[in-house]
């Protein structure tokens, strides 16, 4: 039986790493590390380092793969998704075999929470499919609770709901209907551009929690602006950026 431990590591602080984590880690076996597209050496490395700071010696075998890339000319948005999350799950099979074989403990770390705009537990059953498979989850700190640290805000107004959705949504479907805060998330190309500015505030931040992080904050139209050209220049000089931002209507 092949235990398989999704470790949530926070959003880039070596910091959010909890002591839950840190004991799961050292109960692996083998510690699998992604390498994928423009951030690769970034986000590897950080996982990279995690190890190196964490792990006691014995430690578990930590062993980088490749990571499938999704085939974007796929017509089919669902079916592209569906043959990624297999083709991810026979990478992690492939490596679980040749590793440790049928049994022992496998962790992944996970980019903050595994529940959260993560599809780490939909190819950890695809996994089981093919293998026996326990998966249980270690949480880890959201993109959204470090957005909400950086700037000091309380994610939910007064007994209010919240809506978290992505930047695609905000695009196509406009502002969510009846909603008051929205969090947005996966967002490649500043939606908020495409709403109408007025009583709306922005609490923007990338890189949020990590050395590099720059944040924004104030009325959209105001700041909205900044917040594009912030967006560019850290883009540039990175190759690569991860951002979010909470909007408020009063
Ligand atoms: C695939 S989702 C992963 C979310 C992650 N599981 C979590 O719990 O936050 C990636 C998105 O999370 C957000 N994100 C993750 N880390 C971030 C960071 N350090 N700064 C800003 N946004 C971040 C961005 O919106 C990014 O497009």
């Amino acid at each position: 039986m092949i235990e398989l431990t999704l470790i949530g590591i926070g959003t880039g602080n070596p910091g959010h790493l909890t002591l839950q984590a840190i004991d799961a880690m050292n109960a692996a076996d083998l510690v699998l590390i992604p390498l994928k597209g423009a951030e690769k050496s970034d986000l590897a490395g950080l996982r990279r380092t995690l190890c190196e700071t964490h792990l006691r010696t014995p430690g578990p075998r930590v062993v980088d793969f490749a990571l499938p890339v999704r085939e974007a000319e796929n017509p089919s948005y669902r079916q592209g998704v569906d043959d990624w999350h297999d083709a991810i799950a026979a990478a992690w099979e492939r490596e679980i075999r040749a590793q440790i074989g049928t049994g022992g403990r496998v962790a992944l770390l996970v980019w903050g929470d595994p529940s959260l705009y993560d599809s780490t537990l939909r190819i950890a059953a695809r996994l089981a499919r093919v293998m026996p498979v326990t998966t249980r989850v270690i949480p880890g700190i959201t993109a959204v609770q470090a957005l909400c640290a950086a700037h000091a805000i309380p994610l939910n107004e007064i007994g209010a709901p919240v809506m978290i959705t992505t930047g695609r949504r905000l695009r196509d479907d406009g502002w969510p209907e009846g909603a008051e805060t929205v969090v947005v998330m996966l967002d490649g190309g500043c939606a908020f551009t495409t709403l109408a500015p007025e009583g709306v505030t922005i609490w923007w931040g990338a890189f949020v929690g990590m050395a590099e992080e720059v944040l924004h904050a104030g009325p959209l139209a105001e700041v909205g602006p900044e917040i594009l050209a912030t967006r560019a220049a850290a883009r540039a000089a990175h190759g690569w950026i991860m951002d979010i931002y909470l909007l408020r209507r009063s």
